[in-house]
């Protein structure tokens, strides 16, 4: 027997835009609408989104150069950073101008490109801070501590359950600073599920795992959806994508370029031009315009 058997191909969701697949088309089943949302460091514009259309229930890849502002769109998204202009909706309530903590609280929770994991912090404290549910900090959780010995105790009993799933359970009194970089990421996102999210945004899980976690890590994805959430996850891996993406969302230079299947976008002559080139497997490389090319001798 093989110890190399192929990870079961993943059923992928279909038939979630109206129309043709294009940059802002819309979806049947919308969980987040975006419209015109722009930010500017100074004269640079990093995000410049017309209109963006998140599908519910499904797994959605947003891919693009580095700078292409990808992660500025999740702050943006998220309540970590604040528009020039646009408005955005969550299941239809308006979040622009909502903090990170009211967004959480409303179900819907990211993770970050470089992890938060607090280093001096237990595996445990780290997962207990995930939670919105935290009475601690409320006056009447310091009146009534039998009331709040008993939310923290079903708070800890999810926090392991989490860390189980996560195979963490046994580093639960480890400091984060001994976890490895991958064992940090799936931390970060058994964190983010704490608060019972409906939508997770995840900024490159995947990014500096090491290849014997990455397809936990893909697994764990792949739950996500199983469980009914709403995935949206940026990555530089066109294998990843493709694996288990439903609908892929290109971004250059702060717009919109492409949408669609992962096949068909990976087949669209202009991202093949712009983005992949001849390295499908590697990273989306560097584009034309803003984004500063190697030869130039500039990092960016
Ligand atoms: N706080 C900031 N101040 C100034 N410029 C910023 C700031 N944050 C991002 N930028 C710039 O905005 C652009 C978009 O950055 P962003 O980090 O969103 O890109 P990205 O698509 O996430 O890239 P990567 O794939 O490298 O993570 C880049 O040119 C970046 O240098
Ligand atoms: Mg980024």
């Amino acid at each position: 027997m093989s110890s190399n058997v192929a990870p079961a191909t993943p059923v992928k969701s279909t038939g979630l835009h109206v129309g043709e697949a294009s940059p802002g088309v819309a979806k049947r089943d919308p969980i987040l609408i975006a419209n015109q949302v722009r930010r500017q460091f100074g004269g640079l514009t990093a995000v410049d989104v017309e209109h963006l259309e998140i599908p519910r229930h499904a797994i959605t890849a947003l891919i693009g150069p580095n700078g292409a502002g990808k992660t500025t769109l999740f702050n943006l998204l998220t309540g970590f950073d604040t528009a020039n202009t646009g408005t955005w909706s969550f299941n239809g309530k308006s979040l622009a101008g909502v903090s990170a903590f009211k967004v959480a609280r409303m179900g819907l929770i990211r993770t970050f490109q470089l992890t938060k994991a607090l280093s001096l912090l237990t595996v445990m404290d780290n997962m207990k801070l995930g939670s919105t549910q935290q009475l601690g900090e409320k006056l009447w959780a310091s009146v009534f501590p039998m009331l709040w010995r008993k939310k923290e105790s079903e708070i800890e009993e999810q926090a392991l359950d989490l860390l189980a799933r996560f195979n963490l359970d046994s580093k639960k009194d480890d400091y984060a600073a001994s976890l490895s970089g991958g064992q940090r990421k799936l931390l970060e996102m058994a964190r983010a599920l704490m608060t019972k999210p409906e939508f997770v945004m995840l900024d490159e899980p995947m990014a500096g795992v090491n290849p014997a976690l990455t397809q936990s890590l893909l697994e764990h994805i792949l739950n996500l959806k199983k469980a009914g959430m709403t995935v949206l996850f940026v990555e530089h891996d066109m294998h990843m994508v493709r694996h288990i993406a439903d609908w892929v969302i290109v971004m250059a230079e702060g717009k919109v370029i492409a949408e669609g299947s992962p096949d068909e976008v990976m087949k669209n002559p202009a991202v093949v031009d712009a983005y992949l080139g001849s390295h499908q497997d590697i990273d989306l490389g560097t584009v034309t315009g803003r984004i500063t090319l190697p030869k130039i001798g500039k990092g960016k």
